[in-house]
C-alpha cells in the first residue's frame, strides 16, 4: 500500500516512524515532512492546505491511503474534498470530515455536543457581541479562576485563565473585539475544573473504536510547570493515574457516548479522536476534543503501540476496526523536547545542530529542523523530541535526558522534570 501522510512536526515524524515499520506499507510519502520524516519515506514539497497540489500528488504517486496529521486541513475540509472528487473518492482519508472536525474547530459546537450527549464537561456559557451582558452575569456566578476560550482555532493560544474578575471582563470584551481574530467572535466562558490532566486517544471507523496508549503532556516552558505555555515540552506514557478503573469510566462516560453521539448526529467520523481530560477526584471530564493526535504525546504513544498502525488504518477504511487489536508495550516512554533559546517568545532559527549521530538507544523525532548546506539546522521553536523506553518512567526519562545532552545547538533548552508530577513526592525532583 502507498501512503501519504500530511504534516511536518514531531507528531508526523512519530507517525511516519510507526507506518514505516509496517509490512503493509510499500511506499510512504510525507507532505511536506521534515528531515526526520525523510528517514522514513519520501518528502513532497506541498503545503497541508494546498488541496489541489495534494490531489495531483495522490494521482501521480498512486496513493492508496491518506493520513492527516494536523487539524488545519481537517477543519478546512480535506476529507470532504476527497469524498467529492471523482478521482479521489475511493481513497480513504484518516481524519474526519469538516463536520466531525468541528469537535476541535468550534469549542461552542463541542460544548453543545457534550451537553446533547450527556458527556461530563465543565459548565459553560457561550458569548457573542449580541449577549455580552448575559456573559458577564455568568462570569459573576463563577468562582475564580475564570476560563475564557475563543471558539475557533487560534493556534493553541485562544484559552485564557484569569484570577481577577475585572480582568476577565476586560479580556472577554477584547476577545469579542477581535483579539484572536474571527476565532474569538464567539467566546466560551467555562467553570474552572481543578484536577490533573491527561490525553486519551482513540482511532475510530465511525462505529467502532480502538483505544491507543494514553499520555500526559507538559505545556509550560519552565520546570514545575511554571512560565509561559508552549506547544509542549515533553510527554509520558503510560499515565499512572489512568488505572483500569479510571479508564473504564473514560470508556463508559466519555468515549462510547462520543462515538454514539457522532453517529446519532449523522457525522461519519473516521480518524483519531483526542480527548483532553481532567481527572477531578477520580472522575474524568472533557476539557477539549481534538480531531487529530497530540503533539508531543504522539512521540510517546507511538513507542507504546505494539500493533501495526497501518492495520488500524485499514480497519478504519474498511469499517471493521472491531476486528483489529491494539497491543500496548508494557514499558514506559518519555519524550523530552529540545527547544530554541527564547521559545515560546522570540527565538532565532538557523542554528547548526550537532551530536545527533552520537545518540544511541533513543529515538529522535524532528519537530523543527531543516537541512541547509548539508547541515541540520533549527527551523522552529520546538526542535527535536528525544524519546526513550524504560522499564519505568524514571529510567525512560533518564535515558532521554542523557541522550538529549549529546545534542547541541546554540541556546538549546529542555525541561528535566517531565513526569515528575506523577511520581510520589520523594522521587519527584529533576534528575
Ligand atoms: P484547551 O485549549 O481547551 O485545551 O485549553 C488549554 C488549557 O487550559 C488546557 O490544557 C487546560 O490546562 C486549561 N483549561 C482549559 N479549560 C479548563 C477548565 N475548564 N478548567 C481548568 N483548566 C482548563
Ligand atoms: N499536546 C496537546 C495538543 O497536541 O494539542
Amino acid at each position: 500500500m502507498k501512503i501519504l501522510l500530511l504534516g511536518s512536526g514531531g507528531r508526523e515524524h512519530a507517525i511516519a516512524w510507526k507506518i514505516a515499520q509496517s509490512p503493509r506499507c510499500d511506499r510512504l510519502y510525507i507532505a511536506p515532512g521534515n528531515p526526520g520524516t525523510a528517514q522514513c519515506g519520501t518528502n513532497l514539497p506541498l503545503k497541508v492546505n494546498d488541496f489541489e497540489g495534494i490531489r495531483q500528488a495522490v494521482i501521480d504517486h498512486q496513493i492508496d491511503l491518506v493520513v492527516v496529521g494536523p487539524e488545519d486541513p481537517l477543519v478546512n475540509g480535506i476529507s470532504d474534498f476527497f469524498a467529492q472528487d471523482a478521482d479521489l473518492a475511493r481513497i480513504p482519508v484518516i481524519g474526519p470530515d469538516r463536520a466531525g472536525a468541528r469537535l476541535e474547530g468550534s469549542k461552542d459546537f463541542a460544548k453543545q455536543f457534550m451537553i446533547r450527549h450527556h458527556i461530563p464537561t465543565a459548565r459553560h456559557f457561550s458569548v457573542t457581541a449580541a449577549n455580552v451582558e448575559d456573559g458577564i452575569r455568568f462570569l459573576h456566578q463563577l468562582k475564580a479562576p475564570y476560563v475564557l476560550k475563543a471558539d475557533g482555532l487560534a493556534a493553541g493560544k485562544g484559552v485564557l485563565i484569569l484570577d481577577d474578575i475585572a480582568q476577565a471582563e476586560q479580556q472577554l470584551r477584547e476577545m469579542l473585539d477581535g483579539k484572536f481574530g474571527a476565532a474569538g467572535s464567539t467566546v466560551v466562558i467555562e467553570e474552572f475544573l481543578s484536577g490533573i490532566e491527561c490525553s486519551v486517544f482513540v482511532i475510530t471507523d465511525g462505529r467502532h473504536y480502538q483505544l491507543l496508549p494514553e499520555a500526559k503532556d507538559y505545556k509550560r516552558i519552565g520546570e514545575q510547570d511554571t512560565g509561559l505555555n508552549t506547544g509542549g515540552m515533553g510527554s509520558v506514557s503510560p499515565v499512572p493515574f489512568c488505572t483500569d478503573d479510571f479508564m473504564e469510566k473514560v470508556r463508559q462516560r466519555i468515549i462510547q457516548p462520543t462515538i454514539d453521539g457522532l453517529q446519532a448526529d449523522g457525522i461519519c467520523y473516521r480518524g483519531f479522536i483526542f480527548f483532553g481530560l481532567m481527572n477531578v477526584n477520580g472522575d474524568p471530564y472533557v476539557i477539549e476534543y481534538n480531531c487529530r493526535m497530540g503533539d508531543p504525546e504522539t512521540e510517546t504513544v507511538m513507542l507504546r503501540l505494539k500493533s501495526d498502525l497501518v492495520d488500524l488504518f485499514e480497519g478504519v477504511a474498511v469499517g471493521d476496526l472491531d476486528k483489529r487489536t491494539v497491543e500496548q508495550d508494557e514499558r514506559s516512554a518519555v519524550a523530552v523536547m529540545l527547544v530554541s533559546g527564547g521559545y515560546p517568545e522570540a527565538y532565532e532559527k538557523g542554528k547548526v545542530i550537532s551530536g545527533q549521530d552520537d545518540v544511541e538507544g533513543s529515538i529522535l523525532f524532528h519537530a523543527g529542523t531543516t537541512l541547509a548546506d548539508g547541515l541540520l539546522k533549527t527551523a522552529g521553536g520546538r526542535v527535536i523530541a528525544v524519546s526513550s523506553y524504560g522499564p519505568d518512567m524514571i529510567t525512560a526519562r533518564q535515558k532521554s535526558l542523557s541522550e538529549a545532552r549529546k545534542i547541541h545547538f546554540e541556546g538549546a533548552y529542555h525541561r528535566r522534570d517531565i513526569g515528575s508530577d506523577l511520581l510520589p513526592k520523594a522521587n519527584a525532583s529533576a534528575e
